[in-house]
């Protein structure tokens, strides 16, 4: 049965055309980059929303409509993991009919029509940026309907305009990674959870194999935040941490990059291997020729202006991840499973 809240008008994009929007990021990014600026912090969500409107048509194109990496198994596709793995986020939840649901920091919404439709939740994709809003509305359509009532709202992360307690659980896969301050996003969330809510993230960390002290490590790592706007990726101890920090009890923490076949290490998608037309837009080959082929129709005034040097920062970070998954001293799947505290204990002493 559909059962789907009314759709909102929301305008696509951020605003312009592509040529803005890159204009945008890259001055954004210079910003952000600064860290002796004090416009870093303020203004990292505004590049990261410009970086994915720059972005955003090529990761369909290649990637469809999930945005995260996932554990493989051996011989199987990248859609195929990552159907299984946003299952296994949902088992883990235990979601199901009736239970409230925030997905933090949908994408287009892939992850969310696909839990939904496993498991009748009603899930709110939270997203900032309008063009993706717009999509995840159409994914949402096109799925011909969803057990659960879904919605998609636009808004940061950070300060999100909600009523606290509204939701039995949470899940997000690869987003707060783009958070300037990963505390406050992880206790929006907690604020935004009902009392004995639970969630499950999904993020990209420095695993222990990472250096700091090897000039390597450094540049890699340098590359891989510059490239994809994820600034400061914590270490996995780190993100448990920080998830601690916000006032979750952590469940169970695991690297599930480690579960996958060594044949198919999660940046096999970035590497070249996984010969298919429809994985073209991934491999290096594919990634390289799209650049030549969107700069010369740019050229020729048929593709929009802009798309040839996007293709090139999508490349660049390409790179880096597929370099950092090399060395091993990164994680795009490092999974913590965590609860809010029934009740909150109030020390007597604070009063
Ligand atoms: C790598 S994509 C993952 C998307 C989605 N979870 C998926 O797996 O398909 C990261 C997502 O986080 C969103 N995001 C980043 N920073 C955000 C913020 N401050 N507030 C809301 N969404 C944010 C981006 O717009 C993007 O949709």
């Amino acid at each position: 049965m559909l059962r789907c809240v009314p759709e909102p008008a929301v305008k696509a994009n951020s605003g312009g055309s592509l040529r803005e929007a890159l204009d945008d990021f890259l001055e954004l990014r210079e910003v952000a980059a600064d860290p002796a600026g004090d416009r870093a912090e303020r203004e990292q969500p505004h590049m990261v929303s410009r970086f994915y409107d720059v972005v955003t048509r090529f990761f369909e194109y290649g990637w469809g409509k999930s945005f995260h990496f996932a554990p493989r198994r051996s011989g199987e596709g990248l859609h195929a993991a990552q159907r299984r793995q946003e299952a296994g986020v949902a088992g883990l939840l235990g979601l199901g009919p009736g239970l409230r649901v925030v997905d933090v920091g949908c994408g287009v919404g892939g992850p969310l029509v696909n839990i939904a439709q496993l498991s009748g939740a009603d899930i709110t994709g939270l997203n900032f940026n309008a063009y993706q809003i717009e999509r995840g509305w159409r994914a949402l359509r096109r799925a011909g309907g969803v057990r659960g009532a879904c919605d998609f709202l636009l808004a940061d992360y950070m300060d999100v305009p909600l009523a606290d307690g509204r939701f039995d659980a949470a899940y997000s896969f690869e987003a707060i990674c783009h958070a300037p301050d990963r505390h406050r996003c992880l206790s929006e969330i907690w604020r935004l959870l009902k009392p004995g809510g639970r969630i499950a993230l999904t993020e990209w960390c420095l695993t222990d194999r990472f250096d700091a002290r090897d000039p390597i490590h450094g540049d890699i790592r340098a590359r891989v935040e510059f490239a994809n706007a994820t600034p400061q990726l914590p270490t996995t101890s780190g993100f448990i941490a920080a998830v601690q920090a916000a006032g979750f009890e952590v469940l169970s923490s695991r690297d599930q990059a480690l579960d996958s076949d060594p044949d198919f290490p999660w940046y096999r998608a970035l590497q070249g291997r996984d010969l298919s037309l429809a994985s073209l837009a991934r491999v290096p080959a594919g990634r390289r020729f799209t650049a030549t082929a969107t700069a010369l129709l740019e050229r020729l005034r048929i593709a929009p202006a802009g798309i040839g040097e996007s293709a090139r920062i999508l490349n660049e970070a390409a790179d880096a991840l597929v370099q950092a998954g090399e060395e091993g001293i990164l994680t795009p799947c490092f999974l913590v499973h965590a609860r809010k505290p029934d009740a909150v204990r109030i020390d007597p002493s604070d009063s």
